[in-house]
């Protein structure tokens, strides 16, 4: 990737939003903007819970916006009741969107099933029914390990109408990582499917979850509920697995929401922190909802009529605020798509913008400038100037920094210069978008995410805690607590507290975990990546630690450091250098170690965690006091001389053997 900060700060090209844009929008021009940040600043609770009445149906108001008395651990709307479930469907029903359509689903070969409110509710409701058959009850905690389907929203919704928590695992996770996941969640039911079809092949998932269920810590799983796909090979176990639609045949499309508290936890969803297992985020009922809305309304600028696309997987926080929760809770129509980018060409993004009259699409930096190149390469069939993309209004970008260059190409190419980029930054922590432009309202610079969301106070301070002039660069904090924040790490209190509220920053502080400068003019934030050693792969989330447990975990392997390093297409890739417990590999058994340690990962973590490279050496460059050198790795990796004194390392000579890349 060609972007640097120094090329994010110098970029001079701004682009208003039109005129016409900001007559219709929902946020109309920057005083409206100002006017909502006004109010936030002079009456945080009265802004919060004026939103929070005007957006969400409450089975049961509340009277309390904001309790702070166990901070950091808050509470949003404690004393209000309602159904999250509810608000998406049989509220949209009520109001006479029945006939609407819910979903548009596209599957990988490309057949096209619609499905309204009605339709919608009533599956969610016999499948809620068949859950709570099988002893299902709130506070349930309940893996998903599915395609993305409408079965998978389905089962997502199902779990919020009966007050089960969710805990989706992304369909590339390994057994190991789903076994992980299930203990520490303690869950008691996992929904999965035969088989996954992606780019014209039929991926078997089952058997993952089989091989989890041998593991140990597994135990709290009664049943295995089994939704057909593919109608591949399956092996059932009596007693413990049943099929989808044996288990929704008889039951009843009436199901009673459970009206839950608002700090009811809604669902689980583990991501990689810097150090140890992957954190079950935990996430509320109440707060989590209205931020969905009011992102979906405010930065996508959604319409009755909107059909919007967010191209996430639903394994990930990205498609649970924008595919399962926010779309459907504001009665709008989105797409659901099982498939990939590149199946069966690379224009099938473009394709299906346009036979689906998209208005507001949304997707990763990755795909996009994977997207570019293959535009380019194949112009005749991959480019977008094949494809009617008229129907687009809004873009938005997400998951990783978007580099100015692929900010402008999408601008052109995908927006036709009149539809403004929304880059918006969050994180599976803040439940949805906490930095970002708003479409009728801001100025954009390309690769910059821009101004807070209206009510979301952050900033950017040093090491102390303290706010640094615009123009230098800190860590990214939000001041106040915000309705849709981590509520708690699952199991975990204390790696909460001392994760996200720093004592040495004044615990006060949330620490996003990136580091952020503001433009000495204007404000705009510019995010510079993770100030710890989280990767971002692809828009995926890894911790350097879990990958390199899992090398260390392999027979051969006497030590691992994982650094990343910057990837035109990704934006990082993983480069691991190892140390085998017997000599240094060369040549063609060094290849064949490569490939071993390579599927070692993808069994242990997953696939996207493989190493894109790996290195051997005798040792790890340390210091003296056996401390591993990253930063040298990290210049090692870049292919770039290492230029500082290595005078102080206990073993310099290793350096050599580690610029070695076994090819
Ligand atoms: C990064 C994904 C720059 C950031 C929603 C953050 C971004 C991490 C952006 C969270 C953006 C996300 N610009 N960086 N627009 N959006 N990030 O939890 O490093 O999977 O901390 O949530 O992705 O990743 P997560």
């Amino acid at each position: 990737m060609s972007t640097s900060i120094e090329s994010v700060l110098q970029e001079h090209r701004i682009f208003n939003p039109s005129p016409e844009f900001v007559a219709q929008a929902n946020v109309s021009g920057m005083d409206a903007y100002k006017a909502l940040c006004a109010e936030a600043e002079a009456d945080y609770e009265g802004y919060w819970g004026r939103l929070a009445r005007e957006h969400i149906v409450w089975k049961q108001p509340f009277s309390t916006v904001l309790d702070e008395t166990k901070a950091p651990f808050y509470k949003w709307f404690p004393d209000g009741k309602l159904n999250v479930s509810w608000n998406c469907l049989d509220k949209n029903v009520e109001a006479g969107l029945g006939d609407k359509t819910a979903i548009i689903f596209e599957a990988d070969q490309g057949e096209v099933t619609k499905v309204s409110y009605r339709e919608l509710l009533g599956r969610v409701a016999r499948f809620a029914n068949a859950l709570k058959g099988l002893g299902v009850k709130k506070g349930d905690r309940v893996i998903i390990y599915l395609p993305m389907s409408i079965e998978g929203v389905v089962a997502m919704q199902a779990c919020a109408r009966i007050g089960a928590t969710h805990s989706v695992v992304f369909g590339g996770f390994s057994a190991q990582s789903l076994r992980d996941r299930i203990e520490d969640a303690g869950a008691v039911l996992i929904i999965t499917a035969d088989e996954q079809c992606r780019g014209g092949r039929n991926i078997p998932l089952k058997p993952a979850v089989d091989e989890a269920l041998t593991l140990s810590g597994t135990d709290s799983i009664k049943n295995v509920v089994v939704y057909q796909r593919t109608g591949g090979p399956s092996v059932m176990t009596a007693g413990r697995d049943v099929w989808w639609h044996e288990v929704v045949a008889n039951q009843s499309d009436v199901c009673e929401p459970e009206w839950v508290e608002a700090e009811h936890p809604l669902f689980l969803l583990y991501t990689s922190g810097s150090t140890g297992k992957p954190k079950g985020v935990q996430h509320s009922t109440g707060g989590y909802l209205l931020h969905s809305i009011l992102t979906m309304k405010w930065t996508f600028d959604l319409k009755p009529d909107d059909v919007f696309w967010c191209t996430a997987d639903i394994g990930w926080v990205t498609g649970h605020t924008y595919i399962t929760y926010g779309p459907l809770a504001c009665g709008g129509t989105e797409i659901v798509f099982e498939g990939v980018p590149t199946f069966p060409n690379a224009g099938r993004f473009w394709q299906m913008i346009q036979n689906h009259k998209v208005n507001i699409f949304y997707t990763a930096p990755t795909a996009i400038r994977s997207l570019i190149k293959a535009a380019e390469g194949n112009p005749d069939v991959a480019h977008p100037k094949n494809f009617d993309l008229t129907s687009l209004r809004v873009l938005g970008s997400v998951g990783e920094p978007i580099n100015p260059e692929a900010w402008m190409w999408y601008y052109e190419n995908i927006g036709g210069g009149r539809c403004p980029v929304m880059d918006t930054f969050w994180q599976t922590e803040t439940g949805g978008h906490v930095i970002t432009p708003l479409p009728g309202v801001t100025p954009l610079v390309p690769g910059s995410c821009t101004l807070p969301f209206p009510g979301i106070m952050v900033s950017v301070v040093d090491e102390a805690g303290h706010d640094v002039e615009w123009g230098k660069g800190g860590f990214l904090v939000i001041k106040r607590p915000w309705p849709s924040m981590i509520r708690t790490i699952w199991n975990d209190p204390e790696r909460f507290k001392h994760s996200y509220f720093p004592e040495d920053l004044g615990g006060k502080l949330y620490l996003a975990g990136d580091g952020a400068v503001r433009d000495a003019q204007t404000g705009y934030f510019t995010i510079m990546g993770r100030i710890d050693d989280v990767l971002n792969v692809s828009g995926h989330r890894m911790g350097t630690m879990e990958i390199e447990s899992a090398l260390v975990s392999h027979p051969l392997v006497a030590e691992a450091a994982v650094v990343g390093k910057p990837h035109d297409i990704k934006g990082e890739a993983v480069v691991a250098y190892v140390v085998l417990k017997r000599s240094r590999p060369v040549g063609e058994e060094a290849k064949q170690i490569v490939k071993e340690l390579r599927d070692h990962v993808g069994h242990e973590i997953g696939p996207i965690a493989k190493p894109d490279e790996i290195r051997f050496g005798d040792n790890l460059p340390k210091t003296r006091s056996g401390k591993i050198m990253r930063r040298l790795l990290r210049t090692l990796a870049k292919g770039e001389e290492i230029t500082s004194d290595v005078s102080t390392l206990e073993n310099p000579h290793i350096l050599d053997q580690l610029k070695e890349v076994v090819k």
